[in-house]
């Protein structure tokens, strides 16, 4: 989309003002970044979730800097006029505020995202801070913070009870006084979702928080139907490419096999004048 014009912070943060709902989901690849800056969308996530949509993994646990940059490149040379966001992966950031402002600024230098995003909330406000005061836009996480639900006893929904909801409305007035820009809930029910959102002056985005919240997240994988290991109550498919892809690799096996594939359109034939050569030149190697 070459005349779609990039959001910054402050453009984000009028929609908010405006009541016009942010539209943002997951990318980690060339091919799907170039489909969403074509679909129009405001923001694109290089999620940690690229382990289990990308490399196969069970969860995010295992994704290492590396492998997020090197996804964070390719989604950037795709969307150029799409705001991007990185995602901390774990042991980014939980060891040591010069850590996470390091493991930050190489986002920054070598894949060009404007904002990251690293899950927490009032424990890891110095994290949050020390990144902030390196001069990079921070977005929050609280909810169902995959990279501690062994500590959540699963991937369970958050806020559920009156402690529980407590302990986020805390969390996320916690993340906004320290200067974050934008808050992400997963999986939280979308009554408190809600009053977050209005709560809170930076925009609050939902993925399984309803519809009340400033705008949604979903994980492309989900979106299209690729992703096959389960799908959250949340998730909406939209496509199933699943099927297609599968459909078409079914039949070109069978057209292989059936020496259908490839027919004469799909050949490279020697030119014209050359040709006549050709039993001169066999004839050489007989
Ligand atoms: O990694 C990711 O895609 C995420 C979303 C699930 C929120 O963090």
């Amino acid at each position: 989309m070459p005349d779609k014009k990039k959001h910054s912070i402050h453009t984000i943060q009028k929609m908010k003002e405006n009541g016009e709902k942010v539209a943002w989901l997951t990318a980690y690849d060339y091919p799907t970044a170039a489909f969403a800056e074509a679909a129009d969308l405001d923001m694109l996530l290089v999620g940690d979730s690229l382990g289990m949509c990308v490399y196969g993994y069970e969860g995010t646990i295992p994704v290492t800097m590396d492998q997020c940059i090197v996804h964070c490149e390719a989604v950037r040379r795709a969307a150029p006029n799409t705001f991007v966001m990185g995602d901390m992966p774990f042991m980014s950031y939980q060891v040591s505020d010069e850590a996470a402002v390091v493991n930050a600024g190489r986002f920054m230098k070598e894949a060009g995202v404007d904002a990251l995003k690293l899950e927490g909330g009032k424990r890891i406000i110095s994290r949050i801070k020390a990144i902030l005061d390196a001069g990079i836009v921070v977005c929050g996480h609280i909810g169902l913070t995959p990279q501690s639900s062994g500590q959540l006893g699963g991937h369970k929904a958050q806020g559920r009870t009156v402690a529980s909801a407590r302990a986020l409305i805390e969390d996320a007035m916690a993340i906004e006084d320290a200067g974050a820009q934008m808050l992400l809930l997963e999986a939280v029910p979308p009554e408190v979702a809600g009053f977050i959102a209005r709560k809170l002056t930076i925009p609050v985005f939902g993925i399984g928080a309803g519809p009340e919240t400033d705008g949604q997240l979903i994980i492309v994988s989900d979106l299209i139907g690729q992703f096959q290991a389960f799908t959250p109550k949340f998730v909406k498919k939209y496509a199933n490419v699943a099927q297609v892809i599968t459909d078409a690799m079914t039949a070109y096996v069978s057209e292989v096999r059936g020496g259908v594939f490839p027919a004469d359109e799909h050949c490279y034939h020697m030119l014209k004048d050359e040709i006549g050569n050709l039993p001169a030149l066999m004839q050489e190697f007989e």
